[in-house]
């Protein structure tokens, strides 16, 4: 035993000797060289003493399905369904036996890491989970308190755990210290670090996975790149590598140094090394990239989306080479755009896949611009470009496209839209993550701009937060520059204009020449009780200076803006505002009004957003069958109504205050054809609605409408009007964000 202990520590004595003097010379091919991280436990017992007795047979590393092993040991069988807990117990056990193999092959550890992560990613939760809350607006902390510091990568799920990797840039420290300050340029490279979740909102610092020290080929190390970023980490299943790729410029590199870096490691968490450098993708008209994501489609395989590097024009969608991952293939182009697009992700919903993009105007806030898959083909035919529904108010929640993440829950499919809110150039940021949900409302994706909101990641459910703040573009930072018309602010006449600076440091406020008509935002609110804010300042002799909100039901609640030169919070709290459209208005008869920072939050009351009338349930009707045939269907079962005229389904609701209400109606139509029916509110109809064909039976998708409740009991029942009868229906959604 100490015999061993000995010779095991001077040979790794002597190879530290060994590599120092021999740095820069490449190893002989058939003998890999050790990791610079390693030491003789992370490899196996037989493959390091052949090494140490100086044979070529390869080093085979253990360390991360080590690591991964004692991971997986502790989960809870009592915390998953049975049928998924078995796959996976068989596969943990098979990887502890190969982990302790001294003699187990590099194959054969690849192989059951590759079961074990299969496994572990398929295992389903036998609870609900919880919501967990999302505020945007503010910067984030891990879960000890440190700052998050990533920026331009990603979130890839391995196994049964979300990993977001991005990259630390020097100016993020000092944006955060003070967000007043403009800092051009700095985008210094610190590190990558690696952060860990399970429910996606409580992040885990795990590791610096690369660092300035981190050597490259040629004795190069990564502090010396001129840009590192806009990253992404992919799982090679034949090599069991981890292997994360970014942008890098580093002419010591080869070519004209703009390249896509390879780094590899051995756990998600595992210190990346050096693996290769690729100067030109083919068939890109360029070297390097322009922006760039990783995108793993559900059958595992990894693909770089990205634009070309110069003119950003054309969006390429290019695989990771299947054998192990370490370069990119020949790149099909899927879209184009002369103006240029970046920020270039891809997202998949219900099966579709989604490209999106910014403007191209350096890292600043813009509309998402997308183009969806027409054939099922990542790498076929798209479609001509569309704005991404609810981006177009406040330039996706003031942010440019970063990258997204599909969460598949037990209940729904929901993407997250990772936004980049960025303080260089533009410096129209406080924070740096911005993260707002995506989901199908009819035939197109939905963005749904929330400064708070809730999610649940084992659903895959989500809702408006508490604190949500209702008005967009609130703080007149979306166009970055002096406007006359604010994105998301209608000018009904008069001078207005952005200002430079706002209130708190802050880079704009809004501000209203004497006289103006003012300006106005439509939003959508649920009903309940609110609290309307702004932070405002007068010059010269100002008379009517306000901001209302007028409801749908035509009640209008006014803020009174007293005389201030300096800046000053005012409040109108306790404010009823029924369910549907609202109108925020900010206006002046005489003077010069400025605002900035301004807040509608719903402190009390009304319909719950997202309340849930299931088909099967109690109350509701249905004529014809609750059938539980057709997958992805929510609670119990769906509403499968007679194919007749008339044969109808019908929930019954309770609101607390009477007023137009958001509904949510989630249905299939395998069928070919739209179906309609009636929507008929406590016996009137009050609109015709067209179910269109969602293409098949188990594919879900939820209808917005609107409908006037009374406070108390009301029916709401779909009656068709033609002899094919309902779509197959899963429930109603009450209040629902729409
Ligand atoms: C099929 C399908 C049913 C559906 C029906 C219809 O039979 O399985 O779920 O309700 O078509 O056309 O309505
Ligand atoms: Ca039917």
């Amino acid at each position: 035993m100490i015999g061993t202990l000995r010779r095991t520590g001077l040979v790794a004595a002597a190879w530290l000797v060994m590599s120092a003097a021999a740095a820069g010379v490449t190893p002989a091919a058939a003998e890999p060289a050790p990791d610079p991280h390693s030491s003789a436990a992370d490899y196996t017992a037989g493959s390091w003493a052949a090494h140490a007795a100086g044979k070529a047979d390869g080093l085979v590393m253990v360390r991360g399905l080590k690591k991964l092993v004692a991971d997986y040991k502790t989960r809870a069988a009592d915390k998953y369904t049975g049928a998924s807990w078995a796959p996976f117990a068989e596969a943990l056990a098979k990887a502890d036996g190969v982990a302790a193999d001294a003699a187990a092959t590099a194959p054969e550890v690849a192989a059951a890491k590759t079961a074990l992560v299969t496994a572990a990613g398929n295992l389903v939760a036998a609870e609900e989970g919880t919501f967990q809350t999302i505020t945007n607006d503010v910067f984030w902390n891990d879960t000890s308190g440190n700052p998050i510091y990533s920026q331009g990568g990603g979130v890839f799920k391995f196994g049964d755990t979300y990993y977001w990797y991005g990259v630390h840039y020097s100016g993020a420290e000092l944006y955060r210290a003070d967000p007043t300050r403009k800092y051009d340029g700095d985008v210094s490279f610190v590190s990558i670090p690696v952060y860990s979740s399970k429910d996606l909102v409580n992040w885990k610092f795990e590791n610096r996975v690369a660092t300035r020290a981190t050597s490259l080929a040629g004795g190069a190390t990564l502090g010396q790149a001129g840009w590192v970023g806009r990253l992404g980490v992919s799982y090679n299943e034949n090599t069991g590598k981890y292997v994360l790729v970014t942008q890098v410029y580093l002419p010591s590199l080869g070519g004209d140094g703009n390249g896509v870096l390879f780094l590899q490691g051995d756990s998600p968490t595992d210190t990346f090394d050096y693996a290769y450098y690729q100067n030109q993708v083919v068939n890109s008209p360029t070297t390097g990239t322009g922006d760039q994501t990783v995108f793993t489609d559900d059958d595992g395989k990894d693909y770089l989306i990205f634009s070309n590097r110069s003119g950003r024009s054309r969006a390429f969608v290019a695989k990771l080479r299947e054998s192990d991952s370490l370069r990119i293939e020949p790149a099909v182009q899927i879209g184009s755009n002369s103006s240029g697009r970046e920020g270039n992700a891809m997202f998949k919903l219900d099966g579709k896949y989604y490209h999106a993009a910014s403007d191209l105007h350096g890292w600043n806030t813009s509309v998402t611009h997308v183009i969806e898959s027409t054939s099922g083909n990542i790498q076929g035919a798209y479609t001509g470009e569309y704005t991404l529904a609810g981006t177009e108010m406040d330039y996706s929640h003031v942010t440019q496209t970063g990258f997204f993440v599909t969460v598949k829950g037990t209940k729904q499919n929901t993407v997250i839209f990772a936004g980049d809110r960025w303080a260089d150039f533009a410096w129209n940021g406080i924070g740096y993550n911005q993260w707002m949900p995506v989901t199908r409302t009819g035939a197109r994706p939905q963005f749904h701009s929330v400064s708070q909101w809730q999610f649940n990641a084992t659903t895959g459910e989500w809702r408006v937060g508490q604190n949500n703040n209702y008005i967009l573009n609130p703080d007149f930072q979306a166009d970055r520059v002096t406007v006359s018309t604010l994105t998301g602010w209608t000018n009904t006449g008069g001078s207005v204009t952005n200002i430079s600076p706002g209130a708190n440091g802050s880079r704009f406020a809004l501000q209203l020449g004497s006289g103006s008509a003012g300006v106005r935002q439509q939003i959508t609110v649920p009903a309940g009780t609110y609290t309307l804010s702004a932070y405002a300042k007068t010059a010269g002799s100002v008379s009517g200076a306000q901001v209302s909100v007028t409801d749908a039901s035509g009640a209008t609640r006014t803020l009174d803006i007293p005389s201030s030169s300096g800046w000053t919070r005012r409040e109108l709290a306790g404010i009823p505002l029924a369910s549907g459209p609202a109108t925020v208005t900010v206006r002046t008869s005489g003077g010069t009004l400025t605002v900035d920072g301004l807040g509608l939050v719903r402190t009390s009351g009304g319909t719950p957003p997202g309340l849930r009338h299931e088909a099967e349930a109690a109350l509701a009707v249905c004529q014809g069958t609750i059938d539980a045939n057709w997958a992805g269907f929510s609670g119990s079962g769906f509403c499968n109504a007679d194919n007749a005229t008339g044969a109808y389904a019908q929930f019954t609701v309770n609101a607390s205050a009477a007023g137009p209400t958001a509904l949510g109606i989630r249905f299939a139509n395998g069928g070919s054809t739209a179906r309609t029916a009636n929507l008929v509110v406590n016996g009137s109809t009050v609109a015709t609605l067209s179910f269109e064909s969602t293409g098949a039976w188990s594919t879900w998708v939820t209808k917005p409408a609107n409908v006037p409740l009374n406070a108390g009991t009301n029916t709401i029942r779909l009656d068709p009007t033609t002899t094919a009868g309902l779509p197959n229906l899963d429930y109603l959604d009450l209040g629902a964000a729409v």
